[in-house]
């Protein structure tokens, strides 16, 4: 066989493979498909459930996002947030599907526990309106929160010298591209310090405006005047660093100032600096005289 028919045959024989694959069926039992979401329909759950996404999902799926159909020629992986798709599938058939995979899916079943599968499921359903949540335990009682809809582009941080106080704001458009206010997004705002990161606020939601207040009196900067702070979307999808200019820099104390012992310190007692000099010059003076001794000694010798 030549290179060219290897080749052919090759691509052939993946494109048979491929077609074969995703005319399978998921196989969904009735079993299966009668199962209701697995855990608590609660924020909290819902936002682990999109941290996982973003993780294990994201890469092949895109965002998940609100289209009255989940069609897509091309990447292979359907849009998971739309209603049409969602409105047909059972919360038992979506977590059989992403335990078992088919095709191009792979099997969540293996590294994904199932509880964590169940959340990734509570996150899909959080993105349509319609869902209701199954009637038992505490997945009823949770309120039901508002998301985003539309795609979160990029998440800045602008320095309010006035008022002292930071403001987060999330960048996002809607369907159809135009500028849209980011309501209801979780964020971080983070200052970098020497050991560690102190965090100002953490999980904090975005306003109407996509923007989330933060108040820095008192904040501390670097010598410079300067503070690095790192502003992020709680899900860590979206972050920025920056280093912002929070006005004159305070007078840094040595936090080991006056302690040590050989510092040129203004601090140092006079009886140390007295008890240094006095034990370094009596050790150079006895270095120096057994030199001395020793010179002697080897005079002597010439004689
Ligand atoms: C390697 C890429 C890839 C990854 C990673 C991936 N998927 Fe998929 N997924 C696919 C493809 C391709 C299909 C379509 C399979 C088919 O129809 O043959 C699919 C189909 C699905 C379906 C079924 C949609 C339908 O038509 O009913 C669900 C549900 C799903 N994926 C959820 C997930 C979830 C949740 C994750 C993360 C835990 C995930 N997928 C990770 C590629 C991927």
């Amino acid at each position: 066989m030549n290179k060219l028919s290897k080749i052919l045959s090759f691509v052939s024989i993946s494109l048979l493979i491929m077609t074969n694959a995703s005319a399978q069926d998921w196989n969904v039992t009735a079993d299966q498909k009668a199962m209701t979401l697995g855990v608590a329909f609660t924020e909290d759950i819902q936002d682990a459930g999109n941290g996982i996404y973003n993780k294990s999902c994201k890469m092949c799926h895109g965002e998940v996002f609100v289209a009255p159909s989940n069609e897509r020629a091309l990447p292979l992986a359907p849009n998971l947030g739309a209603t049409d798709w969602q409105a047909a599938n059972t919360d038992g058939e979506i977590f059989a599907k992403i335990t078992n995979g088919k095709g191009g899916m792979p099997p969540f079943s293996g590294s994904l526990s199932e509880d964590e599968r169940w959340k990734v499921v509570a996150f899909i359903r959080a993105n349509y309106d319609a869902y209701v949540p199954p009637a038992s335990g505490n997945a009823a009682a949770a309120p039901k929160v508002e998301k985003f809809k539309g795609t979160i582009k990029d998440v800045e941080a602008i320095y309010n010298d006035a008022a002292q106080s930071f403001t987060v704001r999330v960048i996002a458009v809607d369907d159809n591209g135009h500028p849209a206010k980011a309501k209801g997004v979780k964020v971080d705002l983070f200052v970098k310090r020497y050991f560690g990161n102190m965090a100002l606020i953490e999980g904090q939601r975005t306003d109407e405006n996509g923007e989330v207040n933060v108040d820095a009196t008192g904040l501390k900067a670097n010598l410079d005047g300067n503070v690095e702070i790192i502003a992020r979307t709680n899900d860590k999808a979206f972050a920025k660093e920056e280093t912002v200019t929070i006005g004159y820099p305070e007078k840094w104390e040595n936090p080991i100032e006056g302690r040590h012992m050989w510092g040129t310190s203004a601090r140092t007692p006079l009886w140390l600096l007295i008890s240094y000099l006095t034990v370094t010059l009596g050790t150079l003076g006895v270095i120096g005289w057994a030199v001395f001794q020793l010179l002697r000694i080897y005079n002597l010798r010439e004689r």
